[in-house]
Parts: structure tokens; C-alpha cells; sequence
């Protein structure tokens, strides 16, 4: 399908090309100094202490709820209007998952009223999700964490370059994961980032990430070190060179790639105003990392046949998201969950095209579909 406007597009170039060639002629490809200056760089970026770049966000959050200590018999708390790698992550370490509700259709973060709500002697941590690079309620978050003693772990996949308060998303918490999947803000094609200010969780991660070894080959290579321990159960959860170098090169780009999705999303904005659809985040937080647009059809709309229109008009659409209590997998683990805002955003949710290249002309063709589409 050739797309007259795709939901997303990178902005890749001869940065990102030189990044790579320079790798591939130093000869060295696993994670080295460029890895090491890709991190230094995101956590000065992001103001955080420290940062482990791996191989893609799902392990980021597997890490971070590692490090945390979370297993079986532990519950997180999470949202279920997000993709199914952030509770998957839960999973994978033998805990439960209980599902929050998002605050509404013009917030479609978790409310903090839920996690209240959903708190047990067994909860453990609350995982929220940056929905759009929109900030969750992170005050209320925080302070409902702090009252009943549970980590936070922020899944910012959506979110690099968004701050609240002042202070990057992913930095708010206990510990922040980012995915750099070629959609994504900061893309290096598949790839992820944990940050985080405390000394236990980046203890655990720095070993978790390479089979809970003592030395890195690369510090053998370098004569820093001739053996290693295994002091830990680990993965092999490393990014690569090559990988970290088109990061270097994508991170230069975000502040400007992120206010020109800023200024696509204002546009949407103005433009859609009167049509009829639902525009969540009017009154976004902070500075949000605007990473897709997501507009709600007016109820009894039906989906499917507006996104066939969109596309036999070349206009690609997305869904943000089918909610994961609803998921075949889920429902056998969880049963039937009641969820309503989440099922009525996850029913009239539609994404439209945003992307940094895009330009004022391809909005308004869009905007013009969506007009002839409803
Ligand atoms: C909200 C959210 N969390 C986690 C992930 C997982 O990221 P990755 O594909 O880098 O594992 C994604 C990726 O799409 C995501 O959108």
C-alpha cells in the first residue's frame, strides 16, 4: 500500500548514516564507548543519574520490575490502555497485575483514584503509562506511592523529551523505561533505555542487563579486566554499537522533532475543533512529548468503516489502544474485567499521522479526510 500520509515517518538522514559508518569501521559492535556516550548523553538529557540502554523498552520494564524485587506473589498496578508489553513485563517475573482505569476521555492516563483503590498488602509498584508523551497525574501518583510504601515505574515509551514539573518524564519515579522502536520519538529501530537516581536499581540493572557478569567483553578487549563472576540471574538484554550510534544521532533531533509535533498536534487541533470527534489532552501537563495524535469518533460510530474510508483515501490509521484486559490471554489469566473508560476509549479510539516530516499540507489532507470520512 503506497500511503499519501503514513502514521509515521522517520527523520533519518545523513546524521544517522555517519553514526553508523563510524561504527562499522571502528570494528566494534557490541555494547562499547559509543553505548557508554549514548547513555551519558540521555541521562544528561533526561537529568537523570543513571542509564542503561538495552536492546528494547519491553526488557527495560522486565529490568525495572526486577530490580524492584517484584515476583510471585507481588501485585503492580497498571493501566490497560497501553500496549501489552508494559503489563507482560509484570508477568514475566511471576507477579499479578491489577488494572486501573484511566481518568477519562480526555485523559487517557491511569487516575490515581483506581490505584488507590486497587492498593492490597501485596502491592508492590505502580506502573503508569505516559499515554502520547501526555504526562500522567504524577503529583497525586507520587503521592498515593509515597503513603503506602510502593515504587513507581514509569513506562515512557512515548515520552522522551516530555517534563512535568520541570523534570523529565521517566525521571519522576523510581525508575523509567524508554523504547526507541521505529515509531517512536527517538527511534534506532528497536532499542530501550532505563534510568533511574538510585544506586540499588542501577546495581541491579547494570548486571541483569549482561547475565548478571562482573566484566563487559569490552572491558576484557580493553585490558580492563581479564575474568568475571556471575554473581546474578541474568539476560542478555544488551543494545549494540550500531544501534547506540543512530540513538546519539536521534537524540540531537528530539527537541526540535518533538515541537514539530507539537505544532502538527496544534494544527489537528484548530482544525478538528468543530468536527465532531473527540480531542483528548486539552489540557495536557507539562510539556508533553506529542508522540501520536489520538482523536475519539463520536459514539455509535462505526470504526472499522471510518478507517476503510481513511485508507482508500492513502491516509493510514492506528489504534491506541484494543485495552489488554480484553485480550484473549488476559481474559484466561484474569477472567472478565469492568474497566469502563478504558473500553469506551478503546472502542471510539482512532490515531492519526504525526510525525516530525510530515508538514502543514499533509494535516490538512488529513484533516480533510477525516471531514469526508465521519
Ligand atoms: C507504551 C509502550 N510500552 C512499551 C513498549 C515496548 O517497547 P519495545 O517495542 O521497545 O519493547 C511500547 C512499544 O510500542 C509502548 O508503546
Amino acid at each position: 500500500m503506497e500511503w499519501r500520509v503514513p502514521l509515521a515517518d522517520l527523520d533519518y538522514g545523513v546524521e544517522e548514516e555517519m553514526a553508523v559508518l563510524g561504527v562499522l569501521r571502528s570494528k566494534w559492535l557490541t555494547m562499547g564507548a559509543v553505548t557508554q556516550q549514548f547513555e551519558a548523553e540521555f541521562a544528561k538529557a533526561v537529568g537523570a543519574k543513571h542509564a542503561f540502554a538495552v536492546s528494547n523498552a519491553t526488557e527495560a520494564l522486565h529490568l525495572a520490575c526486577l530490580a524492584l524485587g517484584i515476583g510471585p506473589g507481588c501485585e503492580v498496578i497498571a493501566p490497560a490502555l497501553t500496549f501489552v508489553a508494559t503489563t507482560n513485563a509484570v508477568l514475566y517475573t511471576g507477579a499479578t497485575v491489577r488494572f486501573a482505569d484511566i481518568i477519562g476521555a480526555n485523559d487517557l492516563t491511569i487516575d490515581p483514584n483506581e490505584i488507590e483503590r486497587l492498593i492490597t498488602p501485596k502491592t508492590r509498584a505502580v506502573m503508569v503509562m505516559h499515554y502520547g508523551g501526555y504526562p500522567c497525574q504524577m503529583d497525586a501518583v507520587m503521592e498515593i506511592a509515597g503513603k503506602h510504601n510502593l515504587a513507581v515505574i514509569e513506562d515512557a515509551a512515548h515520552a522522551p523529551g516530555a517534563f512535568l514539573n520541570n523534570k523529565a518524564l521517566g525521571t519522576l519515579g523510581d525508575v523509567g523505561c524508554f523504547s526507541f522502536f521505529s515509531n517512536k520519538n527517538l527511534s534506532t529501530g528497536e532499542g530501550g533505555m532505563v534510568t533511574t537516581d538510585r544506586e540499588d536499581i542501577a546495581d541491579k540493572v547494570r548486571l541483569q542487563r549482561s547475565h548478571g557478569m562482573t566484566t563487559l567483553t569490552y572491558d576484557r578487549h580493553h585490558g580492563h579486566a581479564h575474568n568475571y563472576d556471575v554473581v546474578d540471574l541474568g539476560y542478555n538484554y544488551r543494545i549494540d554499537e550500531i544501534r547506540s550510534a543512530l540513538g546519539l544521532a536521534q537524540l540531537k533531533k528530539l527537541p526540535v522533532n518533538n515541537a514539530l509535533r507539537e505544532r502538527f498536534t496544534l494544527q489537528y487541533r484548530q482544525e478538528l475543533k468543530e468536527s465532531g470527534v473527540g480531542l483528548p489532552f486539552e489540557n495536557a501537563r507539562g510539556k508533553p512529548a506529542y508522540h501520536i495524535f489520538p482523536m475519539l469518533l463520536p459514539a455509535g460510530t462505526d470504526r472499522d468503516i471510518f478507517m476503510d474510508r481513511m485508507r482508500e483515501q492513502a491516509i493510514q490509521t492506528s489504534i491506541h489502544y484494543s485495552p489488554i484486559h480484553t485480550f484473549s490471554y488476559y481474559r484466561k489469566c484474569y477472567g472478565n474485567l469492568s474497566l469502563p473508560h478504558t473500553e469506551d476509549v478503546g472502542q471510539r479510539e482512532v490515531t492519526l499521522p504525526l510525525y516530525p516530516t510530515m508538514g502543514e499540507e499533509k494535516v490538512a489532507q488529513v484533516v480533510a479526510a477525516v471531514r469526508q470520512s465521519l
